[in-house]
Parts: structure tokens; sequence; C-alpha cells
């Protein structure tokens, strides 16, 4: 009997650029069906004045709406350190259920104690509709999605792959700017290292979408690559390192960086699946900043 082979899913992928943060966003869908899911949704969030907005999560909804997309979920690879997930907000106007990877409960636990807060903070992931595992697998419309256990950047990272579109966020980067850090807590540059392979084992047709690009050398910002150019050009993956010349490699580099400008922000918001700190007597809701626990890099 002649076996016909099913060409792989190719989901239609829209990638929105966050400038203040460098994040890409992505929105993908399902062409024959309509359905989709939006990917790592930034809220917009203004430090000096400790201001919300919308501006970045309305841009991903009205392209839904224009598009007819019907959404099915939203995704989160991972407590982002660098904004704030816009998740709560778009399954509110949407009422699509909120996804991201089991291992959010060891972040919550983590930076529970760094926040120093209450003992009724949760740290079960009850914040999501989802907590998903390493192999799981979901459709959206006739795109299979499976799930890659990814840590390293966090203790927590996932990657979804999509028809033949793996969505990594902060694994790998643009082949010029090499990859992730790994020196958040919870973080550790041999997780990492075994993440990159897993990612590099997909077929080299996959297209890889980054969560972060920052443009390079006059390049603009891009989102998006391969495994082949991974491959072959990326500058920290490029000459197939082995572990412990990559370790050297991430640790080195991670030893020179800053930490995110909103990073003490975004965890206490982004551990609470990207709602803000139930609001106090006054009605409005306070961050809370613990001093002194990180220091800058040297130098
Ligand atoms: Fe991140």
């Amino acid at each position: 009997m002649e076996v016909t082979a099913t060409p792989a899913a190719t989901p239609v992928v829209k990638g929105f650029w966050d400038e203040a943060t460098g994040s890409w966003q992505y929105v993908f869908h399902d062409p024959a069906t309509m359905r989709g899911a939006i990917v790592d949704p930034v809220l917009d969030f203004d430090p000096a004045a400790a201001a919300i907005a919308t501006t970045n999560a309305e841009a991903l909804l009205d392209y839904v709406r224009t598009q007819g997309i019907t959404l099915d979920w939203i995704l989160d690879t991972h407590p982002h350190a660098d904004h704030f997930s816009a998740a709560v907000w778009l399954s509110e106007q949407t009422g699509a259920p909120r996804a991201i990877g089991e291992k959010v409960v060891g972040v919550q636990k983590l930076w529970k104690k760094i926040y120093h807060l209450a003992d009724d903070f949760p740290t079960d992931g009850s914040q999501w509709d989802r907590l998903l595992a390493d192999g799981d697998s979901f459709m959206v419309g006739n795109v299979p999605v499976s799930v890659i256990f990814s840590p390293g950047h966090t203790l927590a990272s996932i990657t979804y792959v999509a028809g033949d579109a793996a969505f990594v966020h902060d694994t790998l980067m643009m082949p010029d700017s090499g990859t992730s850090r790994a020196d958040f807590p919870g973080g550790s540059s041999a997780d990492l290292y075994e993440t990159l392979q897993k990612i590099l084992a997909l077929p080299d047709s996959t297209r890889i979408f980054v969560g972060h690009d920052y443009g390079k050398d006059g390049r603009t910002a891009a989102g998006e690559t391969t495994v082949a150019e991974t491959k072959a050009e990326n500058i920290h993956l490029g000459d197939a390192p082995d572990e412990a010349t990559y370790r050297k490699r991430r640790d080195d580099r991670d030893a020179t960086l800053p930490l995110p400008k909103l990073m003490l922000y975004a965890l206490q918001v982004n551990i609470r699946g990207g709602r803000l700190p139930a609001p106090e007597e006054d009605g409005r809701s306070y961050l809370k900043i613990p001093v002194g626990y990180f220091t800058p890099p040297a130098g």
C-alpha cells in the first residue's frame, strides 16, 4: 500500500517587536482552521512612573481580530525578568486560557523567598490554567504543538514546537548574538548547554523564533532563524563547543552583564501569572523591592 507522507504543519507566524525591552512576541495560527495562539506577550511598564499600559497587547489583539484568528492559548515560555507578561490581560479580553511550564512552581518558591512574600502566597502554579511538562502535546487547529523542557536561562523554561516552528525564547538568540544569559536565580549554564543540544537536534529546516533581539551593528531587530543557520553561524554555537567550552564562554559573559532594569519589578508580577499584587485598602497595587539582595557586576 502506498503511504503518503503528511507534509509538516507550517503555521503562519507573525512577530511583534517591543522596542522598550527588545522582546519578540508571536502569534501563530493554522491557516486551514484559523485557530491560533499567542506566545510571550508583553504588558508595557514604565518604571519611572510605575505605570502599566497595554499598547503591545492591543497590537496583538488587533492582529488576531483582523485576521479572524480564534485564540486557543496564551502561552508563556518562562517567567520573564525583563518585562511583565500580558497573558492575564489578553486572557480577560479573549477568554483564551494561559499556560506555562510546570516547573514554574520552583521559580515561585525561589522568588517568594527573595521578595519575602506572605506564607499564603501560592507556589503551586494555580495562577495558570495549565502547567505543561516535557513531552506534553496539544493541537492548535491542525498544528501539533509539543513541549520541550528547556531550563538554563530559568529553571522553568520550555520551548513550544508548533509544526515546523520552534518558539525558543531565551535559549539561543539570532546567530550574531549568541545565546541567552544563564545567571539569574535558578539559571544554569550547564542546563542551558543541554537545552541547546535539544534544540539543535530538531530538523535543520525548523524555523526558530527567538525571544529577544536588540539589532546589532546596524542590523534591524530580527526574530527568526533556523536550526541549520544556528549550527553554522551562531557565535556561541557555530564551532560546536563541548560543554566546558560553552559554559566558560557563557559564564564569563554573564559576569559582565548588569541585571535587567525591570527584573525586580517583573518577577513579582510574572510569578503571579502576569497579575499585579492584590490591591491594598486604597484600591491600588504596590510592588515590593528587596534592597541589597543583588549586587551589580564588578567594574
Ligand atoms: Fe527571559
